[in-house]
């Protein structure tokens, strides 16, 4: 099989996204890295593209330069990831996609709610993939829990209760430190800090898995280390389209708690826990039944786990690869096998939706709001 050719703007050394982004697409021999305008410095990005085996003609120093090389080549990429600062991701992934190529954006896919419909209309007219890295939807057991919500097998799910909540940033005497200080400067994050960071994985996750997108919603925002503008912490109470009722608190202050993102799952006839902590495992409960252990790589999974688990049972997989089953679904999706657990451009809109009505509504104490875009109302 001809590989496909892949790119990347963004990722550069030292990134924090950039590794996990090259592990992914390299992993199962789908895609060869053929392009990269890798860091905000044109020739830092020059020379590391070029120390990761990308031709020196193709190791380009931006992402305009990166346009131009690649869209008259018979050869050009197929796919270019998105993986710089969020402010720059609505023109890079505009001017790919009107130019006819497939993006991989990185989240939040834009800084507006305007600039993602924008994004969702430029896609469609331009019949190319937009895809948004929620790859935390691409880990096996994740698919297997979205499969049993699916199957019928927690009855209607009535609650989603989820918290990304980790304690990295709530150490007061660091929070002047550059690499903190600009996620809470709202002239460097936008409009919100932890929520628009981490919030919108775990509200997207309760979508993904409850198969119901997030209608209403009422926000409390903090700032608990007050010289940060933007809140630290935030509890987003939400209603779904469904009618599940959703919880999702998500804090940088939590100190103790590491990456601290899970999901709880609970329907009319079974409940379902999964945490990013420990990947592999799904711990499901039947209505007055005893608590089970589903794990990765076992028989019996739901299709979609089951072609997503890559080492035997009791062999830990984790973030890498839970970023390859992205590329894995956009390799089939490129070459016609459409895979609808792929985040698209139309949940990366929600997700800027949702982040502007929790802001908007943590102003007003709280009121409920609807947070869908215009363009899904
Ligand atoms: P970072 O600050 O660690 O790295 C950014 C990289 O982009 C650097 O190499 C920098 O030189 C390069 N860069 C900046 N501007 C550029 C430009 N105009 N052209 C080319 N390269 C440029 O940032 P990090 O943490 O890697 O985040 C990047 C994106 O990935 C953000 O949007 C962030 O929200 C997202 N992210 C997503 C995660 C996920 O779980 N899906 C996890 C971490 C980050």
């Amino acid at each position: 099989m001809t590989k496909l050719k892949w790119g990347m703007i963004g990722g550069g050394e030292g990134s924090q996204i950039g590794p996990a982004h090259r592990l992914g697409a390299l992993a199962d021999g789908r895609f060869e890295f053929a392009a990269g305008a890798l860091d905000h410095r044109a020739e830092v990005g020059r020379e590391y593209g070029q120390r990761l085996g990308i031709a020196a003609d193709r190791a380009y120093g931006d992402w305009q330069e990166m346009l131009e090389g690649e869209k008259n080549r018979d050869d050009r990429i197929d796919l270019v990831t998105v993986a710089t600062p969020n402010s720059t991701h609505f023109e890079i992934t505009k001017a790919f996609l009107e130019a006819g190529f497939n993006v991989l954006c990185e989240k939040p896919m834009t800084m507006t709610v305007e600039e993602g419909e924008e994004i969702v209309r430029v896609a469609e007219k331009s019949g190319k993939i937009c895809a948004v890295n929620y790859c935390y939807s691409a880990y096996p057991m994740v698919r297997q829990a979205r499969a049993m919500v699916r199957a019928g097998e927690l009855g209607k799910v009535r609650l989603v209760v989820t918290n990304f909540s980790h304690g990295h940033h709530g150490d007061a005497t660091d929070a002047d430190n550059p690499r903190v200080r600009w996620r809470y400067d709202p002239a460097m994050a936008g409009v919100s800090g932890q929520f628009a960071d981490c919030g919108i994985h775990a509200m997207h996750m309760a979508g993904f898995i409850a198969d119901d997108e997030v209608e209403t919603l009422s926000a409390d925002f903090a700032s608990t280390i007050p010289s940060r503008e933007l809140e630290d912490d935030a509890m987003v109470n939400f209603r779904m389209t469904g009618g599940t009722v959703g919880r999702l608190w998500t804090s940088s202050v939590a100190i103790g708690r590491q990456h601290g993102f899970d999901i709880q799952v609970f329907g009319e006839t079974g409940g379902l826990r999964w945490a990013s902590e420990q990947p592999n495992q799904l711990i499901y409960t039947p209505v007055g039944g005893r608590t089970q252990i589903i794990e990765k790589g076992e028989g019996g999974l739901h299709e979609d786990a089951q072609r997503l688990s890559r080492v035997s049972i009791a062999h830990p997989e984790g973030f890498p690869l839970a970023v390859a089953n992205i590329y894995c679904d956009l390799a089939d999706a490129i070459s016609g096998e459409i895979r609808d657990g792929l985040p698209n451009a139309a949940d990366g809109v929600r997700s800027m939706a949702a982040v502007h009505t929790a802001v908007a509504s943590a102003k007003e104490n709280g009121a409920w709001m609807d947070a869908r875009p215009s363009i899904f109302k």
